[in-house]
């Protein structure tokens, strides 16, 4: 079984581990066991049939869920994550061995584990991250495109719209949450037609409204296909997006060759190959 190394610290403890996308395949041994061995574990999976299987390997496994705003109730998002990072600590106070299990990478795009780590080693208790298959990982594996071909960006969607970011358009660009692009009170749980239209028009800046993106969810069920999606990028507006959808927009423009750079190695283009 695995441990926590750190006789400093305090009796409870934490570990932030990753399932996954699809369910029970995508998680790694150490995770699993990790998840088994744990006095609490807290759940954030995609759907009841990740929740019964987690309940298959621990007997105490408690939702984070119902955190989330129930029926027409608003709540900030930011109100949520609190919530459940005070759950989590409450626990590991209470001197538990406490895992906290989010579906994908425990900390690609997901606040929680950080915010819980970081509180959780500030009290003086042991805490740490295991990695897990995020939905980038997945996205790479069904679309058959090794990132390193030409490079990669990845921002969250609203990010990229109320902030600066330059993207590269020789490179792939990943924007997450794209169901919820522009949403900027952290109530809502979707987007709209117009937000995105300002998103094509933010875009096409670097991409021509003809370019064509993805529309990527991976497979959560072993009997499920991934939905893969192809559109021209003004399209955007009228697709049908949800809460796991990822846009994948590919290079609309070559790689440059740095002359300057290559002139300094003393290196001709040929030599590149
Ligand atoms: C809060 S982030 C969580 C990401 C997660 N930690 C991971 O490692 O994949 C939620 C976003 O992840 C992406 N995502 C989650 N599930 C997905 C799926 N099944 N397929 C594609 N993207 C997904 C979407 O962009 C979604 O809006």
């Amino acid at each position: 079984m695995p441990t926590l190394q750190n006789s400093t610290c305090h009796q409870g403890s934490l570990v932030c581990v990753g399932t996954g996308l699809n369910l029970a395949g995508q998680i790694s041994v150490l995770s699993k066991s990790y998840i088994e061995n744990a006095d609490v574990v807290f759940s954030l999976v995609p759907d009841g049939f990740a929740q019964r299987w987690l309940e298959t390997l621990n007997s105490d496994v408690r939702s984070l869920q119902p955190y989330y705003a129930q029926g027409d109730e608003t709540k900030s998002r930011r109100d949520t994550y609190d919530q459940m990072v005070q759950a989590i600590l409450n626990a590991v106070r209470d001197g538990k061995k406490v895992v906290c299990a989010l579906y994908g990478h425990p900390g690609v795009f997901a606040c929680v584990s950080h915010f819980a780590i970081e509180l959780a080693r500030g009290e003086g208790y042991r805490a740490k991250m295991e990695p897990g298959i995020s939905a980038e990982a997945c996205l790479w594996a069904d679309l058959g495109i090794d990132p390193g071909h030409s490079g990669h960006q990845s921002f969250e969607a609203s990010q990229f719209m109320f902030y600066k970011h330059t993207p590269d358009p020789t490179t792939h660009l990943l924007l997450w949450q794209i169901g919820i692009a522009g949403e900027h009170t952290l109530t809502e749980f979707h987007t709209s037609s117009d937000r995105l239209q300002v998103l094509v028009e933010q875009l096409n800046e670097w991409y021509p409204l003809d370019h064509e993106i993805i529309l990527y969810e991976a497979a959560t069920l072993p009997v499920q296909q991934p939905r893969i999606d192809k559109l021209p990028l003004k399209n955007l507006p009228f697709a049908q997006l949800s809460a796991i959808s990822t846009l994948l927009i590919p290079p609309s423009r070559k790689l440059e060759i740095n002359h300057d750079i290559l002139a300094k190695l003393g290196i001709t283009v040929a030599d590149l190959g």
